[in-house]
């Protein structure tokens, strides 16, 4: 961190979600006024006990009115734009509520950064913009997402990108792949087999084979604070991702040596998505040489499986 960087108030939206909480914690540890929107769709409450001073904005970011007085209240120097719908099967059956709140939500979001005169953006998209292929994706290749979510982030990216310039915004892009953490409220894959290994002696898969690039949250929330804090990663994009591909065997086999005990391994065709990349990995080369960051939280399940806390699933998660 930089110690002389000046004390900002930060506008964090989605701030009480799994990505969210963290970054929020983080950014006050630095010293900087945080304030939250949220809707709690998805997000706890409980997570502002570990937060001093943070404001909480209970609305949601495709309601304009809620949204404005946010900025109206409180002096805002950056937003990150947190805020999303992204569960890919919520998502797929839900094309309306996923375009509404992702894309207009973002419009929102960057008009009335204008209003309010905050220069300062870092949206969260997602490796999912890209076409499926098997190699690392580097951020200038093509896209040819093959989901809504998917399709909801690029609409974003475009708009930031060609409004950003007019709106006097500067933005960083960063593209998350496969976050986890010990407060994941999502319904991803790594809290939901280790919620079936800690519950049953059988583990029900989808697709043993998909290969994934799993980052810890805490690595996540180092990149994005370094993106506001150095002048390269303005009106840039990164990819956010450790540069290593683990398939949904390995995190299986990790999770029965975790729990120190054997399981049934089911592959339930329910489970499998309608279209599944079949590798979903980062060329992280352009975040570390610009900003130096470095992805060091390894990827130890032993540690996720003893702390995963598990909170009450929403179906939009
Ligand atoms: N977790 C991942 O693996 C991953 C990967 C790629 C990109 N991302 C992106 O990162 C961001 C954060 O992801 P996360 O894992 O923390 O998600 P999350 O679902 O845990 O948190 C999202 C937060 O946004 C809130 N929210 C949802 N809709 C809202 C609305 N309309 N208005 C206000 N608040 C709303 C929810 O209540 C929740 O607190 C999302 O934009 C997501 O698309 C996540």
């Amino acid at each position: 961190m930089d110690t002389d960087m000046k004390k900002l108030t930060i506008l964090v939206t989605g701030g009480l979600g799994s990505i969210g909480h963290v970054l929020c914690k983080r950014l006050i540890k630095e010293g900087h006024s945080v304030v939250i929107v949220d809707d709690l769709s998805v997000g706890h409450k409980e997570f502002l006990e570990d937060m001093p001073r943070a404001k909480l904005y209970e609305c949601s970011v495709s309601d304009y009115k809620s949204l404005k007085k946010a900025f109206k209240e409180n002096n805002i120097d950056a937003v990150y734009h947190l805020a999303a719908r992204h569960y890919i099967p919520y998502c797929e059956t839900h094309p309306k509520e996923t375009m509404e709140t992702n894309v207009f939500g973002t419009l929102n979001i960057i008009t009335l950064m204008k209003e309010h005169k905050v220069p300062r953006l870092i949206f969260a998209s997602t490796s999912s913009v890209y076409e499926p292929r098997e190699r690392p994706y580097k951020e200038d290749d093509k896209f040819g997402t093959v989901n809504i979510y998917g399709v909801s982030k690029l609409v974003c990216e475009h708009a930031i990108q060609n409004y950003g310039p007019h709106y006097d915004i500067t933005y960083t892009i960063a593209r998350f792949f496969n976050v986890y953490g010990t407060d994941d409220l999502v319904h991803h894959v790594i809290p939901e087999l280790v919620q079936q290994a800690q519950n049953s002696d059988v583990i029900k898969v989808g697709n043993l084979h998909a290969k994934r690039d799993f980052i810890h949250v805490d690595d996540i929330v180092d990149a994005i604070v370094k993106c506001l804090e150095n002048e390269k990663a303005r009106n840039n994009i990164y990819n956010i991702g450790t540069g290593r591909a683990i398939s949904i065997q390995d995190v299986v086999d990790a999770i029965c040596k975790a729990a120190g005990k054997k399981f049934k391994i089911e592959v339930d065709e329910k489970r499998k998505r309608k279209v599944d990349p079949p590798v979903l990995l980062a060329d992280n080369s352009k975040i570390i040489k610009d900003l130096d960051w470095h992805p060091d939280k390894g990827f130890s399940l032993e540690k996720i499986y003893a702390e995963t806390k598990f909170w009450p699933v929403d179906p939009r998660s």
